[in-house]
């Protein structure tokens, strides 16, 4: 049974691989991920919603998101600038990445994963996320130090021209593409 306290309290002070066991033995029981979290966001219009809105717990060592992901959403591609582990509970997420090439990005594979997939994502990965339903997807996101308080960078996805992360900046790319 999925509890949020005891889930945070095992992730504390661990590394990415002890906190991807420890996501897949949670997501064995996705439903009870579903009614823990109920009080968290619902995704209704996460492209709206601060980013707060989903945070589970925040420390400098630890972040840990409800990641709510209404459907046909896509983000612009950015980085964490620390590892994380994404498990999917309630739909589909794709992963796409990218590396650094020039001034610019180029495509660099993917991965589509569908609940109850979980994925490690080392700290110099830069990705973009898409939810391909038609419903809101829902997935636990576990970073490896203060995720809103690092110096991200995100990429304009016309241009893939490299900037600071702004989650106003960040949230109009993404209606942008989702308009496409
Ligand atoms: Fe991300």
């Amino acid at each position: 049974m999925f509890q949020t306290d005891s889930f945070v309290k095992a992730c504390q002070g661990q590394p990415a691989s002890v906190v991807k066991e420890l996501l897949e033995e949670a997501l064995r029981d996705p439903e009870s991920i579903t009614q823990a979290l109920a009080a968290f966001g619902n995704g209704k219009n996460v492209g709206d919603n601060a980013m707060g809105d989903l945070l589970i717990h925040r420390s400098p060592e630890l972040t840990i998101l409800k990641a709510a992901v209404p459907a046909g959403f896509k983000s612009p591609p950015h980085n964490h600038l620390m590892w994380a582990v994404i498990g999917v509970y309630d739909g589909q997420e794709n992963n796409y990445f990218y590396r650094r090439s020039g001034e610019t990005l180029e495509a660099a594979g993917g991965r589509d994963l569908k609940a109850p997939d979980v994925l490690v994502l080392g700290q110099e990965v830069i990705h973009a996320i898409a939810n391909p339903l038609e419903r809101t997807s829902f997935a636990i996101h576990v970073y490896g130090g203060d995720l809103p308080g690092a110096p991200r960078r995100m990429w304009n996805p016309r241009t893939l021209k490299e900037e600071a992360f702004d989650m106003q900046t960040m949230r109009s790319y993404a209606k942008d593409l989702m308009a496409k």
